[in-house]
């Protein structure tokens, strides 16, 4: 959660602390806040409640000159979004100041040792608990700021990714992390970036440091990176290219990221297969299947861990493993999968899914599972993110920054790498003909175009989508392969449109569900043509003689539906274990044309940061 931005160097650090949160704020955006040191030595900082426009605007008539700085924006985990609990935090002095994201676990217990002592806390965060201890240890033994940040870091518990202004030193910046992201950035000109993903430093340089749990980094511009641990050992920083674009990280016309990242799915996609799949042989190389292919081919088992969307592709992903390669597949959302004592066997493979490679619960399942000795295979779009970090191999989805809270291209991305790597693996194990295997290759390759032919229904369910906007339940049914789409359209709608939304196997609902079912509950059903078809047209039957309203998802020209639904969206044909790359965008398309019409904020929705660095 939260975003963290610090710059250090020769040019004025204001304004690009403020387009680094505002590249930032998808993380969180409940409040957000600034300091800087100026030419005088003073030490301003700003907070502000709300979103980082809020900040600027409050910032407007204020010394913000200085070329070193840290900013902030907030995704409240301890105390309520308002500007004494906004970060950054003064030191009880006045002379330090702090951000922070993540958690101090046991920020309780040193901050009653700390009030004992005196010290006035101004906020209710954990996070300020750091600075004043921080500050108490450099005081009360004499230390320089960067011992005492290492005599305190090893007595707090938790997670962490801080960055540290001290007035006495305004050529230094010291920053940390454990268990939170943080990124480094080398400016040409000696200057120094700090992010917590690249994306605000991608326009001005390069060139960057992940740093690993444990590293302190100490910034000074002109001067080469110094990155050592808690126990003042040298570290070796590994400088890494980035090739975010700045066009990625652009709205590029359209009013809302979420949008963009809805059409620009074909071409993503098409990313994400090259060089993968070659066009002429229809076959599928994966270099991590090339590497591990005896551990991977042999596995007795494949548990998939993820959280949220990630969870519903890894729901696709089991149909696939398991019809594909007839390997027993189990799917854990990774918060309970880690607190839970699993049993794990040496030769299970463990596959965590992540568009972002920083969700806390899916890091601690992925420790899990390699502490029981069990191999695990990382699915991550972000790159250099922890995930890949952690796992022994894995795959890259290749759609680019996804910056859109609702996750959509990260999404079909995710299925996109399932599909290739089950196919891969059944080629493998001969678990599928030679002849399926090139047939379903070639029909990967064209789900894109596909795509492009599903995007085609924007116009009319943008017109659809008033209808909707009145409901306070929705439902949506699916089976098979299209079940985990309907769990995904449901999400989709709850997070954006704030309109509760189920999703079920279609067949499940007469078991419960079926009870809520009336006139005034919008029921989404996708009906596609596969083995379940005819199945699916009798829940719909059974919805409609509950006076339910059908929305029904069809494969086009689909005639038989059209005459008891109530709208029909007509969707290109293709083979059953595909289909949820095609009927996954009418959904997302649904959930955000409900949402403009609701008037609310699609890129911003209340409560949800992108990414979840915290448990
Ligand atoms: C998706 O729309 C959600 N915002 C959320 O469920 C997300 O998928 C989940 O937090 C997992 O994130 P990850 O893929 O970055 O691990
Ligand atoms: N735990 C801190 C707070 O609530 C940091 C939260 C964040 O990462 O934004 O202020």
């Amino acid at each position: 959660m939260c975003g963290i931005v610090g710059y250090i160097g020769k040019t004025h650090a204001y304004p690009i602390l403020i387009k680094g949160l505002k590249r930032l704020e998808y993380r969180g955006y409940d409040s957000a806040g600034v300091a800087m040191i100026n030419d005088n030595g003073n030490l301003n900082v700003y907070k502000a409640k709300g979103k980082v426009a809020d900040l600027e605007a409050y910032c407007e008539d204020k010394d913000t000159s200085g070329c070193v700085g840290i900013a902030h924006t907030r995704w409240a985990t301890h105390g309520e979004p308002n500007s004494a609990n906004a970060h950054p935090h003064y030191s009880a002095s006045g002379r330090l100041a702090l951000i922070h994201n993540g958690i101090i676990e046991n920020y309780l217990t040193v901050k009653e040792k700390l009030v004992g002592r005196g010290i006035a806390f101004k906020s209710v965060t954990d996070s300020e608990v750091l600075i004043q201890l921080i500050e108490y240890i450099m005081q009360s033994n004499n230390l320089e700021l960067l011992e005492a940040v290492q005599v305190a870091l090893h007595q707090v518990i938790g997670a962490y990714a801080i960055a540290i202004l001290d007035r006495e030193h305004p050529d230094t910046i010291i920053c940390a992390r454990q268990s939170s992201p943080l990124v480094v950035g080398l400016g040409s000109d000696g200057a120094y970036y700090i992010a917590s993903d690249a994306s605000p430093i991608a326009e001005y340089t390069d060139k960057v440091v992940y740093l690993n749990d444990g590293d302190i980094a100490v910034l000074q511009p002109g001067h080469d990176l110094r990155v050592v641990n808690m126990d003042n050992e040298t570290q070796h920083p590994n400088v890494k290219q980035i090739d975010v674009t700045l066009g990625q990280l652009e709205k590029g016309g359209y009013p809302y990221f979420m949008l963009k990242e809805i059409f620009e799915q074909p071409s993503c996609l098409r990313d994400c297969m090259r060089g993968r799949i070659s066009v002429e042989g229809y076959h599928i190389t994966l270099s991590a299947v090339i590497d591990y292919r005896d551990k991977l081919i042999n596995a007795r088992r494949i548990i998939i861990v993820a959280c949220g969307t990630s969870w519903h592709a890894g729901l696709i992903g089991k149909q696939l493993f398991e019809s594909l390669c007839r390997t027993p597949v189990e799917v854990e959302y990774a918060s309970e999968f880690r607190y839970r004592d699993p049993v794990l066997y040496p030769d299970d493979v463990v596959v965590a899914i992540s568009q972002s490679g920083e969700t806390a619960d899916t890091l601690a399942a992925i420790e899990l599972a390699r502490k029981a000795g069990a191999f695990v295979f990382g699915i991550c779009n972000a790159i250099g993110a922890s995930i890949p970090r952690l796992t022994q191999t894995g795959v890259y989805i290749h759609v680019g920054p996804e910056i859109g809270v609702a996750s959509t291209k990260a999404f079909t991305g995710q299925v996109i790498v399932l599909s290739m790597l089950a196919l891969c693996l059944a080629n493998e194990r001969h678990t599928i003909s030679d002849e399926k295997y090139k047939e379903m290759v070639a029909e990967l390759i064209r789900i894109p175009e596909k795509m492009e032919k599903a995007l085609k229904t924007n116009e009319q369910i943008e017109r659809l989508a008033p209808i909707f906007t009145y409901a306070k339940n929705c439902l949506y049914l699916g089976r098979g392969y299209n079940y985990p789409v309907a769990l995904e359209g449901a999400l989709k709608l709850k997070e954006i449109s704030y309109i509760h939304a189920e999703g079920y196997p279609a067949a499940e609902m007469k078991h419960g569900p079926i009870a809520l079912i009336d006139s005034e509950m919008p029921v989404f059903v996708i009906a596609t043509r596969d083995k379940l078809y005819e199945k699916v047209i009798s829940n719909i039957q059974e919805v409609r003689a509950r006076g339910g309203r059908v929305t029904a998802l069809v494969t086009e020209g689909d005639e038989q539906i059209r005459k008891f639904a109530d709208h029909v969206i007509e969707l290109p044909d293709t083979i059953e274990c595909f289909q949820p790359l095609i009927a996954s965008i009418p959904l997302q398309l649904l959930a955000y044309h409900i949402a403009v019409c609701k008037g609310k904020d699609v890129d911003r929705p209340r409560n949800l940061a992108k990414s979840v660095t915290v448990e």
